[in-house]
């Protein structure tokens, strides 16, 4: 295999400067979620985000394509100078990231599930774990938790039908409504506690999630953690950024309308969002 260590190398232009963008990436619109916490816990930073649209959902692909798109991905955002990356989805962190950190070893990379398991682990014995089924049978967040306290217990739901649904914007559809209830049932039959978003997709379904399980439950968002990691890391390398932090750049690898869109609700103003074949780009907003 090609050695893209060597590449991280070769295509960047001399150390990373804390001027330099912080890289996110998700399959999609959820990543998002991670990007708005980033904004309030890192105001001064200037982002860099992807989606990757184009091969979206990445919760019922294979381990091997998941590491594949992440690969190409981080090698893009090497190539734009990005002195760290927030893997904003919680497949990639569940099944790449050891293996891109071993072929990126100079590179910054954080995942979401450690930080989002320690902090559920803090605070509750009896941990749902909703996701994409690829995370939710890689067992990832089960592990994380048991590492931080081992008499929690832990169940972990695949969601499959809920990123189309949000990357649709059918929030407040009705049949939303009725698969969240599916999903959610055996994690309620459970009495649980807390309960993790396990995709970052899924906090955009918060509305719906919190009218069917009870105000007692405490719901976990990963990215309020991975932000804040990702504030003592730079702080850790000196990497912080000390100047004016630039407009937040996006892509993604698919058609940018529907992103555009969803992004305006989410983020509350309009991006300008191009695409980009990984290699060439087009603006459109
Ligand atoms: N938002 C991503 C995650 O956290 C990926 C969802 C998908 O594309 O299936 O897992």
């Amino acid at each position: 295999m090609k050695n893209l260590a060597e590449n991280f190398g070769c295509s960047r232009s001399g150390t990373p400067n804390g001027s330099d963008p912080i890289g996110l990436f998700d399959s999609g619109v959820g990543g998002l979620t991670v990007l708005r916490e980033m904004y309030r816990q890192l105001p001064n930073e200037s982002l860099l985000y992807f989606g990757d649209t184009a091969r979206l959902p990445y919760g019922t692909r294979s381990q091997c394509e998941i590491i594949q798109f992440v690969r190409e991905i981080l090698h893009w955002m090497v190539e734009r100078r990005a002195k760290m990356v927030i893997m904003a989805c919680n497949t990639s962190s569940a099944l790449a990231i050891e293996t891109v950190r071993q072929e990126f070893p100079s590179l910054p990379i954080l995942g979401v599930i450690l930080p989002g398991a320690s902090a559920a682990a803090r605070q509750g014995k009896r941990i749902g774990v909703i996701s994409t089924p690829a995370t939710a049978a890689s067992d990832a967040y089960r592990q994380a938790i048991l590492e931080v306290d081992s008499t929690a217990e832990v169940w972990q739901i695949g969601c499959p039908e809920f990123v189309p649904l949000i990357e649709q914007g059918r929030i407040d559809d009705p049949y939303t409504y009725k698969v969240a209830q599916t999903y959610l049932q055996p994690l309620l039959d459970r009495n649980i506690d807390t309960l993790i978003y396990g995709c970052t997709h899924y906090p955009h379904l918060a509305p719906v999630l919190k009218s069917i399980v009870p105000s007692s439950v405490q719901f976990i968002d990963p990215a309020v953690s991975v932000a804040k990691a990702a504030s003592q890391e730079l702080e850790i390398l000196g990497l912080r950024n000390l100047q004016s932090p630039l407009p937040t750049q996006f892509y993604v690898s698919g058609d940018p309308q529907p992103f555009v869109e969803v992004a305006r609700k989410w983020l509350g103003h309009h991006t300008i969002v191009q695409q980009v074949a990984l290699s060439e780009s087009v603006a459109v907003g």
